[in-house]
C-alpha cells in the first residue's frame, strides 16, 4: 500500500515513540530552519526581556501565536514542543478534527494557565463553526458563548488566561484568511538540505547507539531522505538493522546501498511507486502530457494517493511537469529512468504549479 511505504513523510503507525525518542528538544538541537529559528529567537528573546522589564513580570503578555506550516516529516510538532521548553510553558496538543464544536475549545482553552502553549495540529481541519470561537480567544483571551435561543438568547464571556496558540499544518492554502491573520509569526517550512540531513543522522545515531558510521555512509542515507527527517530517521533505523545482521553493526557506504537497495529505494530516495508512476507517464503515454486519472486507471491506483503521496516529491526534484494538460516528465526523469529523452518536455517552461 503507498502508505507503507518506507520513504513516506507522513508518521507510520508504531513509529511515534522512537521519534519521540530522537526529537531535539530545545532550539540550540533542532538543526536546519535557519530563517524560522531565528525569527523564533528574537520572539522569545523579546518576552523574556519584557517578563524581566516589566514589575509585574507575571502579566507580560506571551509569545505571539505561532503558525507552522509546510509538508509532512520537516518538524512542526517537534518545534511545538521545543517552544513550549523554550518558555518553560506546558504544552497542551490537540487537534483541528477533535475539536468538533465550540465547547471542546472552550475546554481546551480553559483548562490553559497564563503562558501555557495550546498546539492545534492540522489547524486547516478545524471546523468552520469552532473558528469563530477561536477569533476572540486569539485577539482578546476570551470566548463569547451563546446560551439559549429565540427571545432567551444571550451571550456569556468566559476569559481565558493569555497563551500562545501553535497552529501546524500541511495544507496552509485551505486556512482561510481571518484565521492566518491572527498569527503574529507564521512560517513556512522548506525541506533540508543534505548537510542538515547528515547532522540530524549523526546526532540520531548517538541517540540510537550506532556508533560505527561513517561520514560517507551516512551521506548516503541523507542523500535518499527526500529532504525530511522523518524518512532520514527510518532510513536509519532500517539501514541500522541492515547493519547489525550482515556485518556486525558498521556502516558503510556499500553497506547502505545494499540495504536500501532491498528497499527498493534508488540512489535519489525514490521507491517502486514512483519508479511505476514515472515510467506510466514515460512508456505507455510518451512522456505525456497526460491527465491523473488516466495514469491512475493505467496503475490501478487511486488518484488522490498518487496526487498526494507520489507527486508533491517529484514535482520538487523536477522530474514532473504539472501542465494545463496533465502530467509530463521531465527530461531529468527520463534520464533517471534511462529512457530517450524525446519522451520528456523540454523546458521548464510549463512547470508545476501549487507544489503544497
Ligand atoms: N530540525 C530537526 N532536527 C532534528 N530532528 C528533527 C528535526 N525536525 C524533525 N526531526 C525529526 O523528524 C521527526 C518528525 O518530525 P515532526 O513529527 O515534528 O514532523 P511534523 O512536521 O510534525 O510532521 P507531520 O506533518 O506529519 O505532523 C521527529 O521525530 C524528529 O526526530
Ligand atoms: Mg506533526
Amino acid at each position: 500500500m503507498a502508505t507503507d511505504r518506507i520513504i513516506s513523510p507522513t508518521e507510520a503507525p508504531g513509529e511515534q515513540r522512537t521519534n519521540w525518542a530522537l526529537r531535539p528538544e530545545s532550539i540550540g538541537e533542532y538543526v536546519g530552519q535557519p530563517e524560522l529559528i531565528e525569527r523564533l529567537s528574537i520572539a522569545l528573546e523579546a518576552v523574556r526581556a519584557r517578563a524581566t522589564g516589566e514589575t509585574s513580570g507575571a502579566d507580560s503578555p506571551p509569545l505571539e501565536h505561532v503558525l507552522l506550516h509546510g509538508p509532512p516529516g520537516l518538524g512542526k510538532t517537534t518545534l511545538a514542543h521545543v517552544i513550549a521548553k523554550e518558555m518553560g510553558a506546558r504544552l497542551y496538543t490537540t487537534s483541528g478534527p477533535a475539536l468538533a464544536r465550540g465547547t471542546d475549545l472552550v475546554a481546551a482553552l480553559t483548562r490553559l494557565e497564563q503562558g501555557d502553549v495550546l498546539f492545534i495540529d492540522e489547524i486547516h481541519r478545524l471546523p468552520i463553526a469552532v473558528e469563530e470561537f477561536i477569533y476572540p480567544a486569539m485577539e482578546d483571551f476570551k470566548i463569547d458563548i451563546c446560551l439559549d435561543t429565540g427571545l432567551n438568547a444571550r451571550t456569556v464571556e468566559i476569559r481565558c488566561e493569555p497563551f500562545t496558540l501553535i497552529g501546524a499544518t500541511t495544507r496552509a492554502g485551505l486556512l482561510s484568511a481571518p484565521l492566518r491573520s491572527r498569527f503574529g509569526l507564521a512560517h513556512h517550512l522548506r525541506y533540508y538540505s543534505t548537510d542538515d540531513l547528515l547532522s540530524i543522522l549523526k546526532r540520531s545515531c548517538g541517540l540510537l547507539g550506532v556508533d560505527d558510521a561513517d561520514d560517507g555512509a551516512l551521506a548516503r542515507i541523507a542523500d535518499r531522505s527526500r529532504g525530511t527527517p522523518r524518512i532520514a530517521n527510518r532510513l536509519l533505523r532500517r539501514v541500522r538493522d541492515f547493519a547489525l545482521v550482515r556485518a556486525g553493526g558498521a556502516l558503510s557506504p556499500p553497506l547502505v546501498d545494499d540495504a536500501l537497495a532491498l528497499e527498493g529505494v534508488d540512489d535519489l530516495g525514490l521507491d517502486d511507486l514512483d519508479r511505476a508512476y514515472l515510467r506510466t507517464i514515460g512508456t505507455v503515454y510518451d512522456g505525456g502530457p497526460v491527465g491523473l486519472e488516466t495514469i491512475a486507471a493505467t496503475m490501478n491506483e487511486d488518484a488522490g494517493t498518487l496526487e498526494d503521496v507520489v507527486e508533491p516529491y517529484l514535482l520538487q526534484i523536477a522530474f514532473l511537469a504539472r501542465t494545463r494538460r496533465g502530467r509530463a516528465l521531465t527530461r531529468a526523469a527520463a534520464d533517471h529512468l534511462g529512457l530517450p529523452s524525446t519522451v520528456a518536455v523540454t523546458g521548464a517552461g510549463e512547470k508545476s504549479d501549487a507544489l503544497f
